[in-house]
């Protein structure tokens, strides 16, 4: 039962509608919109409230690029949280490869350095309760019908870690759609690392699966953006099978991730292998370095090179 939730990035897409769906549930009490733009995020509530018939939700207003802002967010946010969902992120856009004071490129301290600090600081103050879902994708296991292929690294030590984070990784051409996969593998590796190291909350990793409706393909170079728009979501998708689904259904599995029993601490749950939409299914049975706990280890250390 999770009475208080903070989503990151909830202002739109994914993020706002988790809120809503989560906002109908009896047991729901609060709900804290933890964005980076005050009238966006007033707008969400003023949405919300009206969709739900709810007063129940906050706002916190913090930038999950910048480290700073997420702590200042942090000091802000009264008494105890049950679940926290580290939503906001996505491809960026055109500032995806630039470095951001922590050093990391701009594309890992949005998916990843915010949402580390702000776990790292609620759990310090003793904020957080029950449980920590972090946002994932079907590109770290890659989806072969679409040339999508898997993260593959090399020894995926700690300084491996580090030069997907601060880019060097990529080496000089930088292709945002690569990368994406690469970070979020970082991410999702460091939440099955806090899995290990507390045993009593549950760390969780989902992947929404291909979603419409949100505003993550404006964030794609404009010929891609073109065919996902017209070409692949529209005709292409719906003739591969298990291949899309609306928002409300993405949005369920976060619901589903932090609040069903079924759904473990230390995973990664995401679409069957090479699918993008249907039942969510363990990715370390096909994706097995999922598994390797020295791996996950290094993850976490690494992206801790970065937070001072
Ligand atoms: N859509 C999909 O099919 C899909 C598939 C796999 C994974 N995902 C993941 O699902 C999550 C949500 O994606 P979405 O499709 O709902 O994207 P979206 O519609 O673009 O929403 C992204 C949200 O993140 C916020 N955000 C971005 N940078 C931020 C920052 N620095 N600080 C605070 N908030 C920030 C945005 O705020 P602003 O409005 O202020 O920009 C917005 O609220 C992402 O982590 C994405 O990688 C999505």
């Amino acid at each position: 039962m999770n009475e208080s939730i903070l989503i990151t990035g909830a202002n739109i897409g994914l993020g706002k509608e988790t809120a809503r769906q989560l906002a109908l549930k009896q047991e729901t009490k609060k709900i804290i919109l933890f964005c980076r733009n005050p009238a966006k995020a007033e707008e969400a509530k003023k949405d919300l409230e009206e969709k739900t018939g709810k007063k129940i939700f906050e706002i916190v207003i913090g930038d999950v690029s910048d480290a700073n802002s997420v702590r200042k967010a942090v000091e802000k946010i009264k008494g105890p949280i049950d679940a926290v969902v580290l939503n906001a992120g996505g491809m960026v856009g055109k500032t995806a490869a630039q470095i951001t004071p922590s050093g990391m490129n701009n594309l890992a301290a949005t998916n990843i350095l915010g949402h580390v600090v702000l776990v790292d600081e609620l759990l310090k103050q003793d904020k957080l309760k029950k449980v920590v879902l972090f946002i994932s994708a079907e590109a770290v296991p890659g989806v072969k019908p679409l040339g999508m292929k898997p993260v593959s690294m090399k020894t995926s030590s700690v300084d491996e870690f580090a030069a997907v984070l601060d880019g060097s990784f990529f080496g000089k051409k930088f292709d945002v759609t690569q990368a994406y996969g690469y970070v979020k593998y970082v991410g999702t590796m460091w939440t099955l690392s806090m899995a290990r190291k507390y045993p009593k909350l549950k760390f969780i990793v989902v992947s929404p699966g291909n979603t419409k409706g949100t505003q993550a393909p404006n964030n794609l170079p404009p010929p891609m953006r073109f065919m996902l728009k017209y070409v692949m979501m529209p005709i292409v998708f719906p003739l591969m099978g298990e291949m899309v689904h609306t928002l409300e259904v993405g949005a369920k599995r976060f619901c589903d991730g932090i609040s069903d029993e079924r759904y473990k601490s230390g995973v990664f749950y995401a679409s069957k292998e090479d699918k993008l939409s249907g039942d969510m299914v363990d990715q370390s049975t096909f994706f097995t370095d999922l598994k390797n706990t020295t791996f996950q280890d290094n993850a976490n250390e690494a992206i801790h090179h970065f937070i001072n």
